[in-house]
């Protein structure tokens, strides 16, 4: 079985097993699946729960939301806060009645063309009320995949992000939409918390999460506003001669102080610029690639090369053997990537 195969087919039964008791999961009125679902969105489960049967109570239908009175409708969202939801909400009920003949639509595509209704909301009532085979992500979905898949970029990049939703997609088509991405929402919640609170024990994906294989749960997912770190640009030099690997004690300051380190240069320098900086012509530099590692407050940007034929007149190095710079010198893992490259490129 593949990977998105089990992992679809784990979170379906813990979800038969164990799903939790909501009160929105005995419907599946799209008009109360969207209420739950826009409630849920910046409130937690258990605050939810009340205002949701009090809005149901006195709002029942779509009909009656679109028609209600704005004072009175702020009323009943009241303590919840975000009050362009509801807002937006009543506007996408008044767009259902005019342009939809006054029923919510039925695929994600159309119900993405409602106000206030996003690319989570739209796959999670498509979903929900319809078992449209499309994954409903949210940031408690991104916590799970990142974990699951050891994603340490940044989760808030849409790149990353739609990455994510592709292996999530890809568990979705094993399985029965509804449920999995139900599943999800509960196994966020109730065990693969955020931070150190993970109750990973009890996680019936434990056996095959990479960052719980790796020890990464507390750090994962990375989520990186553009102002919360600094970027930082370097070029890295992995000297070889003889299948040793040049290492150089870093400095007793700053990051990853006094520990072996490769070699390293501010700013990306091109290949040309490499020779250049090395003042020499002869010896070979080839590319490694692009790395980027992240810190508590900052983030490496690293290119690259592998150098051979070169006199490297360097203190405080080793030259270590290749097969020991990752087990005899605690390189640490902003390098190892790095190295790890060299050999994947190497066997290929
Ligand atoms: N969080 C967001 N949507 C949810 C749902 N339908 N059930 C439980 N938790 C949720």
């Amino acid at each position: 079985m593949n990977n998105e195969k089990y992992i679809a087919h784990t979170l379906v039964e813990y979800y038969q097993h164990h799903r939790r008791d909501l009160p929105w999961r005995t419907t599946k009125d799209p008009y109360k699946i969207w209420v739950s679902e826009i409630m849920l969105q910046q409130t937690r489960v258990e605050a939810v729960k009340g205002y949701y049967a009090r809005f149901l109570k006195e709002l029942p239908t779509l009909t009656a939301l679109a028609t209600v009175e704005e004072d009175y409708l702020m009323k009943l969202w009241e303590g919840l806060g975000y009050y362009s939801r509801v807002r937006n909400m009543r506007k996408a009920a008044i767009q259902v009645q005019e342009k939809w003949n006054g029923e919510m639509p039925k695929s994600s595509t159309d119900l993405l063309t409602l106000p206030g209704i996003g690319k989570y909301t739209s796959a999670a009532i498509a979903s929900i009320c319809y078992n449209e085979p499309i994954a409903a992500l949210d940031g408690n979905g991104l916590r799970v995949f990142a974990r699951l898949y050891g994603i340490e970029e940044n989760v808030l990049d849409p790149k990353v992000e739609n990455m994510i939703r592709e292996k999530m997609q890809r568990c979705v088509d094993y399985t029965v939409a509804a449920d999995l991405n139900q599943a999800v929402m509960d196994l966020a919640s109730s065990i693969c918390t955020p931070k150190a609170s993970a109750k990973c024990e009890q996680c019936p994906l434990a056996s095959i999460c990479k960052a719980y294989q790796d020890g990464m749960v507390e750090r994962l997912p990375v989520r990186l506003t553009k102002s919360s770190k600094k970027s930082e640009s370097y070029t890295v030099l992995v000297f070889r001669r003889d299948h040793l690997i040049l290492l150089e004690k870093r400095s007793d300051k700053g990051l990853l102080a006094s520990l072996y380190g490769l070699p390293m240069i501010e700013g990306e320098l091109s290949k040309e610029e490499l020779h250049t900086y090395l003042q020499n012509d002869t010896c070979k530099i080839q590319e490694i690639g692009n790395f980027q590692h992240i810190f508590t407050h900052k983030i490496w940007n690293m290119k690259a090369y592998l150098i051979d034929d070169y006199e490297v007149p360097v203190e405080d190095s080793i030259w270590a053997k290749e097969e020991e710079v990752m087990y005899l010198y605690a390189l640490p893992t902003a390098f190892t990537k790095i190295v790890k490259e060299i050999y994947t490129q190497r066997e290929r």
